[in-house]
């Protein structure tokens, strides 16, 4: 028999004292997760493409798919009782649970719709979501409560709406999948045990910022494309799907390494990828799953946040790549 997401979060509570509160954050993520998927696959059937005319934080322009599912987690979440802040990356500030819900002893940091380029053009986008421990449980959460090194994670995850809708899950015990079954509406546990191999021979870069590159990663990619007859003896594959979910979710399935470094553009902007709702939970998944994750001088998970909007370059996947990477950093 197929075990459900609600049957392995019922397992977690008996066997590893997972907290009631946390099991029902996580169902709450997956019921907005469940709708979000409805809405991307109905598409411009909804009428949810295209832009809605704003933009959030980071000066990006965003996509009405965007703003829907930041509502559809904000509700989900504030309904689950389990929280006393959220941070979205469609919303500058952090979020209170309105009076009339209960608050919760965790934090909730989410970006809704991963990959919103690829909205428009039905290729896979994600929502990535990451929970710590409240600093002052049951009150109303304030910026500084959110800037705890990622180490401090309790949950993290992320859902690929692809070809499948899948939910990567972890506590801090290895990382799971589970698939929805789009003809019963559950998710069902379809992987357990994820492992990345150390060894890796596939890369993902978007190799048109090349020329802005600092020294180590332009050192790495240029070794990594020589190939078999430059100084790692063997070819590299590439690949680039522009949504960090469906990069991860490939290194997770059959290995390799994704950068999105910092580079000399903007020295304001330290990477593009923002480290406690992308990096953050995606390094805590990496991590559990044999993996390893750094901006090439930290592991990402030991960055002690100042913003909650803070980018970071983001280096992540088979451990011996990752190392390599780390070390050029330091020559
Ligand atoms: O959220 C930012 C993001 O969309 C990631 O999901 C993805 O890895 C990256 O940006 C794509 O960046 P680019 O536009 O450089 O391809
Ligand atoms: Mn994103």
């Amino acid at each position: 028999m197929a075990t459900t997401l609600s049957q392995y979060l019922a397992r977690e509570e008996s066997l590893h004292e997972l907290d009631p509160v946390l099991a029902r954050l996580i169902t709450s993520v997956s019921e907005a997760c469940k709708t979000i998927s409805h809405k991307v696959r109905q598409g411009a059937l909804a009428g949810v493409l295209g832009l809605a005319g704003t933009e959030n934080v980071q000066g990006e322009d965003q996509k009405k798919l965007d703003i829907i599912s930041n509502d559809i987690f904000v509700d989900a979440v504030v309904r689950s009782g389990a929280v006393c802040g959220m941070v979205s990356e469609e919303v500058p500030e952090v979020m209170s649970v309105p009076d009339e819900f209960p608050v919760g002893p965790y934090l909730i940091a989410f970006d809704p719709l991963d990959g919103s380029s690829n909205i428009d053009i039905n290729v896979s986008i994600g929502s990535i979501f990451s929970v710590m421990p409240a600093v002052r449980p049951k009150r109303t959460a304030v910026d500084a409560d959110f800037l705890q090194p990622g180490r401090n994670q309790v949950a993290a995850g992320y859902c690929m709406y692809g070809p499948q809708t899948q939910l990567c899950l972890t506590f801090g015990r290895g990382v799971v999948f589970f698939t929805l079954d789009p003809s019963t509406g559950t998710f069902v546990l379809t992987q357990e045990d994820v492992r990345v191999a150390p060894a890796a021979k596939e890369f993902a870069i978007n190799c048109s910022n090349m020329r802005h590159w600092e020294a180590p990663v332009r050192r790495y990619i240029d070794e990594l494309l020589a190939g078999k007859t430059g100084p790692r003896g063997k070819d590299f594959n590439m690949r680039w799907v522009a949504a960090m979910v469906a990069e991860v979710h490939r290194i997770l399935q059959r290995g390799g390494i994704f950068l999105y470094p910092r580079d000399n553009r903007d020295p304001a902007k330290p990477g593009k990828l923002r480290l406690l709702y992308e990096a953050n939970p995606m390094s805590m998944i990496m991590e559990n799953a044999g993996g390893a994750s750094t901006n090439g001088h930290t592991p990402i998970l030991d960055i002690v946040p100042e913003k909650i909007h803070q980018r970071v370059a983001v280096m992540l996947g088979a451990r011996e790549e990752v190392d390599l990477v780390t070390s050029y950093h330091k020559a």
